[in-house]
């Protein structure tokens, strides 16, 4: 473009930029305004961007005649701002209406739940790790020792993703995941979903939370699994009572539950803990040797424990919640009175 044709243009936008403001009712507001010239405004830019096809020794002046167009649009948006009528004056406005709560976002119970429980283990020397949901078979069922076909299999009704892979049904893979990369001593807490193909009821959901525990070590045995998870227990509870109940996982042997002291009844029985006056926790045990040297770990010279546990239902004691499926409603008449 010859230094005489961008001039043209920039006269010639600037004619167009007076007779569009002609055109707009001084009263506009200034976005409105703006919204307007929005095409006017795309033809300055491209003027800019073209100085470049303007031969050198031109492209002062170029510049000086751009500039005045690019002022008198300014100019002329700060005159209209300035003389725009004041919002207070807007005759929808009632300024008589009670002000609109400001939303305040808070934590889902589960979260809480979870966050609380990393604390506790956080101060017993545990770190946060993670895994993958989409999981494939062997994680999931073989490295943690369950024989192909196995009756115990039943309990996960699995969510198959295609041959050979799965949504976890339980975060226990990531134990294994885990000792792989890492050589003992290991501590972690493994938060994360898992999926059964399960209906939703009062105590049962098909994708859930789940907080796997794990440690290993040389000469770590059921006394330490028993006396962390009870001082857990306190520190989360608080005085309630706790038992251990003998259990059945192929991943750990002996296996052991946990249960406490219902907080809805205070274990004198509810429904929510079916009568009983406990409420299960976990599921706990001293690391299967299998599984162990599947993650090729020396099984002669280590030893673990391990845990598993639902957030979920830890939640509906500890706010007395009758129902897991409220906490999946995403209800905020239900959830503002507990997120914080
Ligand atoms: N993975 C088990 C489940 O989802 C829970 C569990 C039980 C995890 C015992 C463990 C454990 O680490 O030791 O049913």
């Amino acid at each position: 473009m010859t230094l005489q044709e961008y001039v043209a243009n920039a006269e010639r936008l600037e004619r167009e930029l007076a007779e569009r403001l002609a055109t707009i009712d001084p009263a506009t507001r200034i976005d409105a305004v703006k919204g307007e010239l929005r095409d006017w405004r795309a033809q300055l830019d491209q003027l800019q961007k073209s100085i470049t096809t303007v031969p050198p020794d031109g492209r002062r002046d170029a510049g000086i005649a751009l500039n005045r167009v690019r002022k008198r649009f300014d100019d002329a948006m700060h005159a209209r701002e300035a003389a725009a009528p004041a919002r207070t004056s807007d005759a929808t406005a009632d300024l008589t209406m009670p002000a609109r709560h400001p939303w305040r976002g808070g934590r889902h119970p589960v979260t809480l739940v979870i966050r609380e429980i990393e604390e506790i283990f956080r101060e017993l020397g545990f770190t946060i790790a993670l895994g993958p949901e989409a999981e494939t078979e062997w994680y999931n069922f073989g490295s943690l020792n369950f024989p192909p076909d196995h009756p115990a299999l039943d309990a996960h009704d699995t969510l198959y993703l295609g041959p050979g892979t799965l949504l976890r049904t339980h975060t226990s893979p990531v134990q294994v995941r885990t000792m792989q990369r890492w050589a003992p001593p290991i501590r972690i807490l493994v938060p994360g979903n898992a999926y059964r193909r399960d209906f939703f009821d009062p105590s049962h959901a098909p994708m859930f939370s789940q907080i796997e525990g794990l440690s290993v070590d040389e000469g770590v045995s059921f006394v330490d699994l028993k006396a962390t998870l009870t001082n857990f227990a306190r520190r989360f509870f608080g005085t309630a009572r706790t038992r251990f109940r003998p259990s059945f996982f192929p991943f750990t042997e002996p296996s052991a539950e946990m249960d406490a002291q219902c907080g809805v009844c205070g274990g004198s029985g509810c429904p929510t803990c079916k009568g009983t006056g406990w409420i299960e926790i976990l599921g706990s045990g001293m690391v299967h040797p299998a599984v162990l040297d599947a993650a090729g770990i020396d099984s002669e010279r280590y030893t673990g424990w391990a845990f598993g546990m639902g957030p979920a239902r830890i939640a509906l004691s500890r706010y007395a919640i009758p129902d897991i499926r409220l906490l999946y409603d995403s209800d905020v008449r239900f959830l503002e009175q507990i997120a914080r």
